[in-house]
């Protein structure tokens, strides 16, 4: 089974839950940690001349308790960590769902003390596209969320990257969520040019639905360069030890994307089916694959109750899994190849793709941005909501947002009717955040539905 299927059976679990009350501090001065910030040439990240390949895990503790809460807040929950982020010998670490109204210098600064970058989801549960109504949810309480999200962060020099969003597209049935997701990456790319801010990349992580994940990443990298993506991530299970580059299939996924023109990471993976060694390690830092991959983030830190943490954690205390000293030892063994690893120094787009069968998309067009989002341009987003609040995705509706004349975008999304445009039930909003911390009852449906023991 593929984790594309479940993720897809995840989507129609997942419900927003509300956030414990809070209070919203307010924000002091930003302090700016100092770590050489991360750039991009061609298709790879740089650290000053050096190139810079993601070395990383996924760290969102509590992600598995169902109240969604911000594990880089609490600078005593993240200062008890960085030892095993530094035992492990990662060099970033990607959050899904941080709070925006609370302030983040004091873990920023020990992670850039511990030579520790930042890949941020500016989506939360609450403020986040519907992938069943995503012309609706993009509206401009959506946004003001994420540009509050872009403003807490971007003074950080160790905030390596955004991402605009999860999984959006989970399905052979949601390809029309494309427009708005590539919307948000513009719109944010837009936001941080307009605040002066350095340009923190901007991109999307994409989940492993094989008809769609790399007609995806061509559509984020094709148009003009204000709506091309900075970089593509990819969630990718595919590799399940014991098993290799070829058994695997990751020899395949490289010469997919060979000569894509723009960074590309797997921004989860680590397949559970069997003991995990982390062979794969081996391969992704090897320069079999460097011309094309910049490295990747083991999903996850913590055990959250789907069987995927490296370290359980209880309380102050956090006692390591099997899978981390594996993991540890197999960073340590992949050193980087020399010089380049075969980047390409120029940044090639792609040529939009065309509406078939696997992609419900009839033209090039972008939704413009919303009129009152347009405004956070000049004047600034203002107060984040946080994690509470009524959220985003029924705060507009296509009459009096997301159709808005502001001239960022180039035109309207048409809607489509080709034949594998499956119309979506008005069901529950589903987030489009990370949703595996629902692995487990998802498996236990589907083993039900297909008689199928899995894991
Ligand atoms: C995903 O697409 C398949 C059709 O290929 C469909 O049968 C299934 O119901 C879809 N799942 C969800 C969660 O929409
Ligand atoms: C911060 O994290 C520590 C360690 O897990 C915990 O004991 C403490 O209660 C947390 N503080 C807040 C305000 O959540
Ligand atoms: C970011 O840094 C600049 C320059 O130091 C400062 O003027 C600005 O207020 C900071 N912004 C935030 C949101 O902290
Ligand atoms: C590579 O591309 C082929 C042809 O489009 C596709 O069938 C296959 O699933 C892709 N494989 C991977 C691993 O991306
Ligand atoms: C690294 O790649 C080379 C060829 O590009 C190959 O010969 C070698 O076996 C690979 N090593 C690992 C550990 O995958
Ligand atoms: C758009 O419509 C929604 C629902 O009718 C409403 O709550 C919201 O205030 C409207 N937004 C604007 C900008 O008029």
């Amino acid at each position: 089974m593929k984790p594309s299927t479940i993720s897809a059976l995840l989507g129609s679990l997942f419900f927003a839950t509300s956030a414990a009350a809070s209070p919203s501090p307010v924000l002091a001065p930003r302090a700016t940690s100092v770590l050489t910030p991360v750039t991009i040439t061609g298709n790879a990240f740089y650290r000053g001349n050096e190139r810079f390949y993601i070395r990383g895990v996924d760290y969102q503790p509590g992600g598995g308790t169902g109240v969604e809460s911000d594990p880089i807040a609490n600078a005593t929950a993240c200062k008890r960590d960085i030892p095993y982020f530094t035992k492990l010998g990662i060099n970033t670490i990607r959050v899904y769902a941080v709070d925006n109204s609370k302030n983040h210098d004091e873990c920023m600064a020990a992670l850039a003390e511990a030579g520790i970058y930042l890949v941020l989801d500016t989506d939360t549960s609450k403020y986040s596209l519907n992938r069943e109504d995503p012309k609706e949810s993009y509206n401009s309480v959506y946004l003001q969320s994420v540009f509050a999200t872009i403003d807490a962060f971007a003074n950080y020099t160790n905030t390596l990257a955004f991402l605009s969003g999860n999984e959006v597209i989970n399905n052979v049935t949601n390809t029309d969520c494309a427009p708005y997701v590539k919307a948000v990456t513009r719109d944010m790319k837009q936001y941080i040019g307009s605040r002066g801010y350095r340009s923190v990349p901007v991109g999307y992580s994409a989940a492993d639905v094989a008809e769609n994940q790399e007609i995806m990443a061509n559509y984020m990298n094709c148009g003009t360069d204000d709506q091309r993506s900075d970089f593509y991530a990819i969630n990718d299970y595919s590799w399940c030890d014991p098993s290799s580059f070829t058994t695997s299939g990751w020899d395949t996924l490289v010469a997919n994307y060979t000569g894509y023109g723009i960074p590309l990471f797997m921004s989860e993976f680590g397949c559970i089916t069997n003991t995990r060694t982390f062979e794969e390690v081996a391969a992704l830092y090897n320069t079999s694959m460097t011309n094309v991959f910049s490295g990747g983030l083991v999903y996850e830190y913590s055990e959250e109750g789907n069987g995927y943490g490296l370290v359980t954690i209880d309380g102050d205390t956090v006692s390591t899994n099997a899978d981390y000293n594996y993991l540890s030892s197999a960073y340590a063994q992949a050193t980087n190849p020399t010089g380049n690893g075969g980047a390409t120094s120029t940044s090639a787009s792609t040529t939009c793709p065309t509406e078939s069968a696997d992609w419900d998309v009839a033209n090039d067009n972008l939704p413009a941005i919303p009129a009152k989002a347009e405004e956070y341009m000049s004047t600034g987003a203002g107060t984040g909501p946080g994690l509470d609040g009524s959220g985003s995705q029924e705060a507009g509706t296509a009459d009096n947002e997301s159709t808005g004349t502001a001239s960022a975008g180039s035109g309207t999304v048409t809607e489509t009717a080709s034949a594998s445009s499956t119309k979506k039930s008005a069901g529950a909003k589903i987030p489009a955040v990370d949703t595996k911390a629902f692995m487990v009852v998802a498996t236990i449906m589907l083993s039900m539905l297909s008689g199928m023991v899995l894991l």
